[in-house]
């Protein structure tokens, strides 16, 4: 009886964790250029210009200044006397921006000081504006003492129309020019995509590691690599083995392999990064390197995935076990689907590693 409930407990605590991996918010796949950073800033110091900056600097993305046509005061005292007469009564204040191409956009910073315990009029009249259809708005904002009271909830409001409205940050205005690495870590768990001057084929990427290391594409120049997506309970699960001697016999030859678990084809990798290493590790022995598990087709897909796609059928990834050869060079040599001869793809290996 108690053997009984401590499986049950064993197994519950299980399904929890399991279940916590799978809510962990993902990362939005975005091309740096469909980044917008618009932010308003009244005070001298430039608090959420600042923020903003980072933003930009740490997503790539483009800033915007939004300005009210008729500024505000510079006298401290006139400026909160208008900016809470104009809160009050809903005042959507004009801009002297020239429009936005809201088309060229997917991802929209939208950043704030907090005034009055709110969004500042310039700011809430371009959020009212803008065209948010299919956008995804990342508020942001800069307070004085009061933290960000109901600058959120009221930026939510005036972005009702966006497709996703991501939680809110907001920054102490006295201290944010310390918080360089808080901001760039926060814009970087939302947001992954290569930097345009980085890009350079295959060699522009960055991925992460099953245990949370850094790993990039250009760690393996030189090499013949093999890109694979792979699953812990599908059918081509046991190509790990073969996989596996292709490593141990070619990769002192030059051979390299990428192992990008994903769970969108069935749900076939529904286990934690940890669970899927082990899983890997204990049941086939494996030793090439593997990633954190990762979309490949979709909004949220990894941009190595656009990538390889696009140099290849441009076709959306079928199922589990999809591979793409890179030569040398880093030019994708071919893609093979899931079932495809594995000798063939030998053969290729070892005639990819005879270039030089
Ligand atoms: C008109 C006005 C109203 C403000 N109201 C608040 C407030 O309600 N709560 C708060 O914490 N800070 C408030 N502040 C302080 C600003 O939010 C803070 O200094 C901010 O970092 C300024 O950003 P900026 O330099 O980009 O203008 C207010 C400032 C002004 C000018």
């Amino acid at each position: 009886m108690l053997f009984r409930k401590l499986i049950a407990v064993t197994f519950t605590a299980f399904a929890v964790l399991s279940s916590f991996a799978a809510d962990a918010p993902e990362k939005i796949s975005v091309e740096p250029e469909r980044i917008l950073v618009a932010y308003y800033s009244w005070s001298e110091s430039g608090n959420t210009k600042y923020a903003a900056e980072q933003i930009r600097k740490a997503s790539g993305g483009e800033l915007l200044e939004i300005k009210p046509k008729n500024a505000y005061p510079k006298d401290y005292n006139a400026c909160l006397a208008q900016a809470q007469k104009e809160i009050r009564d809903g005042v959507r204040v004009e801009l002297a921006n020239e429009p936005v191409d809201f088309k060229k956009y997917d991802v929209i910073f939208i950043g704030s000081p907090n005034w009055f315990g709110t969004i500042a009029p310039p700011a809430a009249s371009f959020l009212a504006s803008a065209d948010l259809a299919g956008k995804t708005v990342i508020p942001f904002f800069t307070y004085g003492s009061g933290g960000m009271q109901n600058c959120e909830r009221d930026a939510k409001k005036l972005a009702e129309k966006a497709k996703a409205v991501l939680p809110a940050k907001a920054f102490r205005g006295a201290s944010v020019r310390e918080a360089d690495k808080e901001i760039a870590d926060w814009v970087k768990s939302m947001v992954t995509g290569y930097k345009k001057e980085e890009a350079s084929g295959f060699y522009g990427f960055e991925l992460k590691s099953w245990d949370g290391k850094d790993v990039k594409t250009s760690d393996f120049k030189g090499k013949v690599v093999l890109v694979v997506n792979t699953a812990t309970r599908c059918g081509f699960t046991p190509q790990y083995e073969r996989l596996e001697k292709l490593y141990k016999e070619y990769h002192d030859k030059g051979f390299e392999l990428i192992d990008i678990p994903c769970n969108q084809f069935g749900g076939q990798a529904p286990g934690s990064d940890e669970e899927i290493n082990t899983f890997c590790t204990s049941r086939y022995s494996t030793t090439f390197p593997r990633m954190t598990k990762c979309d490949v087709n979709g909004d949220r897909q990894i941009p190595l995935y656009k990538f390889l796609k696009a140099e290849t059928n441009k076709a959306d990834i079928r199922w589990n076990f999809t591979k793409f050869l890179v030569g040398r060079d880093g030019k994708v040599v071919k893609r093979f689907e899931s079932g495809e001869s594995l000798d063939e793809l030998e053969k290729l290996i070892k005639s990819q590693l005879e270039q030089k």
